[in-house]
């Protein structure tokens, strides 16, 4: 017994010996006459990446030579970003890699990439720390040959992509044909030089996605670039590619044409220890090469994504009754290209329409432009340019549009040129569109907040105070205001001054005689509650203060009318930025983490500091309002529940809430607690990443938001439910940490999730380490029948405070 452990040990030992007589030998050179046999590696000088032997996928007997990262192994594997022999794997452990005394190399004894073709004299190999394999004269620094001039599916930083035209050289990426198997697979990714330079993703000779023209920082439908990955484009006689530069950062990244054909960008997580990825092309269904055919604009946001650009129609309706855009759009009036009646309709793309074909006129204006246009019969729209190398220009396309995309972003103005009489046509309809849509920025914009101090409400004429003492812990005062004030602030009551319905009534805009703004909610006379019941919530919610709550400034009593006036939120509420009409770009990363960190700290408050516990019961994104500076403030107390001091949880027999946000042990058994509020939460925090609504489609439980986030999150590929519209700029770790964060509240079991000291501690240190998530509580929810009520006042749902509710305890 003993002395197998002890020869256990001395095994281990020596194994451990071995590897570091291994590694003790490991250099970065190879020598001519000095093979590197299959048990061998090279290893970069700083130690970044090793070369040698390896089976992709853990497979048997295939070997193949290649270089990983030495050190960055997720879950112990090696990342593999170059194979030397990927069409010719070496069968069993008797390979070896040699270089030749004239500086060739070859695995047993075979040469498998194109290898210098002069000889050398004093050659060497040598394993770079960027993950470059160079060959060169021991005396010399230039290469006589590089791996990087042979890429397989990996770009690696300092990397170039696209041509020498000099040499003829092609640097191209060709996928994987699977994930054990480097043998090149069905997608290429190229620099091609037709027309204006780009990328494109082929498969076979079928174009499946195209990078756009570079426009000065970016290749158009790539969108602007992470900060810490700046990319490059060369075009001149002698050279056009595409690099990126992450020397000197401390970032691992890597971009890699995947097996699907996705380009996609791979960033290095210490804290996780795994590739997380970052951006990744095509993004949609529209950057999918024409998918809408010619003269067909694909928008995302709208469906069905395809359409005709206007003065165009359907070429064959049949097959676009069917969803089938492929075959393109017609003009419904032909040009006229003599007689000069042709005019252009400006139209903003997300990119320019595909350019294989347009022509570049360098210095040249767009007026110019534009008559250069009109005078030849088969030009069918132009734009400005600015092309990399040429300056500012403009480009002609003299065959039919594809590719044409919408979206948000969208930043190219496109003169597309159409029939003087459908041009006169489309003229009225457009003005008139671009006129609401500046309304509307305008009104989203000039509404000023004043958040009013509670000294002016005090002086409009007061009739009395509440001085309530809700549970013996001091004295609360609260204005009370005249109805005649109210009256006048908004209009009588005015249709154009409401601003939303909530569970409860109607709520108002108003406007005192000094000019400050409020919210004014009117209860619906049929409310039930008692005068006393009554005030004496307002009191309850008026003790709440916290600059993440929604502050009651004052109310009124007249008659059967009981109003409440609320600070005045500009900005309305949260689920209107994530999902509806004004969703748009102001919404950033930084916004929407202070978002997410501000409902925790009120959501806190409501649970822990303030003196009383209050579990808020309906927090979703229409109940969070947005003020001026974008301060997240909790809203509708209306089934806010206060807790005693011992109690952890109540269990009720009528469930309301809103589905989507509801915790299974709430929406199934009726139990609500902190860790329902903590479940809400979480999914709010995955709809502000992800700007998805957490919908509930029985039918469908793989649209649910929280079984995506999982699915994503065991993929390893999580960042790609991050809204598009988020651009850039953010930090992945603060957006890695949100969203297992996020995941940790959603979990099944309440006792998992955590409680909402931990998430603000969580989410306010970076350092914290997080738990790995355990599957989301929704399973649950698609296997049971449940007859819960639905709270559907879900558009502008203000602030309620009555608590109506008769819990079963
Ligand atoms: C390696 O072994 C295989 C069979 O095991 C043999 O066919 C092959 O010739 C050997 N190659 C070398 C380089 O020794
Ligand atoms: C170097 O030697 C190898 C094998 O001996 C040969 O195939 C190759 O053509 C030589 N290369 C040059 C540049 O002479
Ligand atoms: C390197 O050595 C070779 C001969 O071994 C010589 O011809 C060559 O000029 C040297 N190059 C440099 C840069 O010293
Ligand atoms: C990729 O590069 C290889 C080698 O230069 C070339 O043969 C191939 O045609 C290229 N493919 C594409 C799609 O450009
Ligand atoms: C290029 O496009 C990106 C993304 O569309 C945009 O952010 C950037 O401002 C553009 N650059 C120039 C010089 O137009
Ligand atoms: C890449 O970055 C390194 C280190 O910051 C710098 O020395 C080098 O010049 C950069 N190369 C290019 C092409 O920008
Ligand atoms: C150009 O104008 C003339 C006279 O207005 C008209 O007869 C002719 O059809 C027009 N040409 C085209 C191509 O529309
Ligand atoms: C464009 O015009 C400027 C000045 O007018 C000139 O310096 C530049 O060389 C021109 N560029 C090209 C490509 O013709
Ligand atoms: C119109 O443009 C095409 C494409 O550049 C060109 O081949 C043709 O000569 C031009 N026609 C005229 C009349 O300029």
């Amino acid at each position: 017994m003993i002395s197998s452990m002890v020869m256990a040990q001395l095994v281990t030992r020596l194994l451990f010996l071995l590897v570091i007589f291994h590694y003790s030998i490991a250099t970065d050179t190879l020598n001519p006459n000095q093979p590197l046999r299959d048990d061998q590696i090279l290893v970069s000088a700083k130690e970044t990446f090793a070369l040698g032997f390896f089976s992709p996928g853990g497979s048997s007997k295939n070997r193949y030579v290649g270089i990983w990262y030495n050190k960055l192994r997720p879950a112990g594997q090696k990342t593999v970003v170059w194979v030397a022999n990927r069409r010719s794997p070496v069968s069993g452990t008797n390979g070896s890699l040699e270089l030749n005394g004239n500086g060739t190399l070859t695995i047993n004894s075979m040469i498998f990439l194109p290898m210098p073709i002069v000889a050398l004299t004093n050659p060497v190999a040598q394993l770079l720390d960027d993950g470059n394999f160079v060959i060169r004269e021991a005396n010399s620094s230039e290469f006589a040959w590089q791996s990087f001039d042979y890429p397989t599916d990996t770009l690696l930083s300092g990397m170039k992509l696209g041509w020498d035209l000099r040499t003829g050289l092609n640097r191209n990426l060709t996928s994987w044909l699977s994930y054990d198997d480097p043998s090149p697979g069905h997608y290429v990714l190229s620099m091609d030089l037709e027309g204006i330079p780009q990328l494109n993703v082929w498969s076979g000779s079928t174009k499946m996605w195209r990078s756009g023209p570079w426009n000065g920082t970016t290749f158009g439908n790539v969108g602007e670039s992470p900060s810490d990955f700046r990319p490059h484009f060369v075009s001149n006689k002698d050279e056009v590619y595409l690099m990126y530069n992450t020397t000197g950062t401390k970032t691992q990244t890597r971009v890699v044409v995947d097996q699907s054909g996705m380009v996609r960008q791979f960033v290095w997580m210490e804290s996780v220890v795994m590739w997380k990825n970052f951006f990744y092309c095509p993004k949609s269904e529209c950057e999918m090469y024409s998918k809408c055919g010619r003269y067909g604009v694909c928008d995302i946001n709208i469906w069905p994504t395809c359409s005709c650009l206007q003065g165009f129609k359907p070429k064959s309706p049949q097959e676009w009754a069917l969803r089938d855009a492929s075959s393109g759009c017609e003009r419904l009036t032909a040009l006229d290209c003599k007689n000069m009646t042709d005019g252009f309709m400006t139209i903003t793309l997300a990119a320019l329409p595909e350019t294989s074909n347009a022509i570049l006129y360098a210095n040249i204006s767009l007026n110019e432009c534009s008559t250069k246009c009109l005078k030849n019969c088969s030009c069918t729209a132009y734009a400005i340019a600015k092309i990399s190398g040429a300056g500012l220009g403009c480009v002609v396309w003299v065959t039919e549009l594809i590719d044409l995309r919408l979206s948000s972003h969208a930043t190219q103005d496109v003169f597309v040129r159409l029939a003087g009489s459908d041009l006169a046509l489309i003229s009225t309809k457009s003005s008139k569109k671009r006129q609401s849509k500046s309304v509307v920025l305008i009104t989203v914009f000039s509404m000023v907040a004043l958040i009013i101090p509670l000294i002016y409400l005090c002086s409009w004429g007061k009739k009395r105070m509440i001085h309530k003492d809700v549970r013996g812990n001091g004295k609360f005062e609260l204005a009370q205001l005249q109805w005649s004030t109210l009256m006048e602030a908004t209009h009588n009551f005015a249709k154009t001054n409401i601003l939303g319905k909530g569970g409860f009534g109607l709520v108002y805009k108003g406007k005192l005689a000094e000019g400050h703004e409020i919210a004014v909610k009117r209860l619906s006379k049929n409310s039930t509650q008692g005068i006393d019941e009554f005030e004496n919530e307002v009191t309850f919610i008026a003790k709440l203060q916290h600059r993440n709550l929604v502050r009651l400034l004052g109310y009124c009593i007249k008659g059967d009318e009981k109003i409440l006036v609320y600070e005045y939120m500009p900005n309305r509420s949260l689920d209107a930025f994530l999902f509806g009409k004004e969703k748009s770009d102001h919404l950033d990363w930084q916004t929407r983490f202070n978002i997410i960190e501000g409902i925790a700290r009120g959501l806190l408050y409501l649970h822990h500091d303030s003196r009383l516990r209050i579990i808020h019961r309906d927090l979703k994104a229409s109940n969070i309002l947005l003020d001026i500076e974008m301060n997240p403030k909790i809203s509708d107390f209306g089934l806010a529940r206060n807790f005693g001091d011992r109690e952890t949880m109540i269990k009720t027999r009528k469930v309301v809430g809103t589905y989507g946000y509801m915790a299974p042990e709430y929406a199934l058994d009726g139990v609500f607690s902190m860790k329902s509020d903590v479940f809400s939460f979480g999914v709010l925090i995955l709809e502000i990443i992800s700007g998805q609504r957490n919908r509930i489609f029985l039918s469908n439980p793989h649209l649910y938001l929280l079984g995506k986030a999982w699915r994503l999150w065991n993929d390893g590929k999580v960042l790609d439910l991050l809204d598009p519209l988020i651009g850039n700029s953010f930090s992945i770790t603060q957006v890695m940490r949100c969203i297992n964060i996020g995941l940790l509240c959603v979990q099944e079991k309440p006792e998992d999730r955590p409680i909402m000291s931990s998430v603000v501690i969580m989410l306010g240190n970076n350092d914290a380490l997080l738990p790995e998530p355990k599957e989301p509580g929704f399973k649950a929810i698609f296997s049971t029948k449940h007859d819960t009520v639905s709270n559907q006042n879900d558009l502008h749902t203000f602030n309620d405070i009555t608590l109506t509710e008769q819990t079963g305890r």
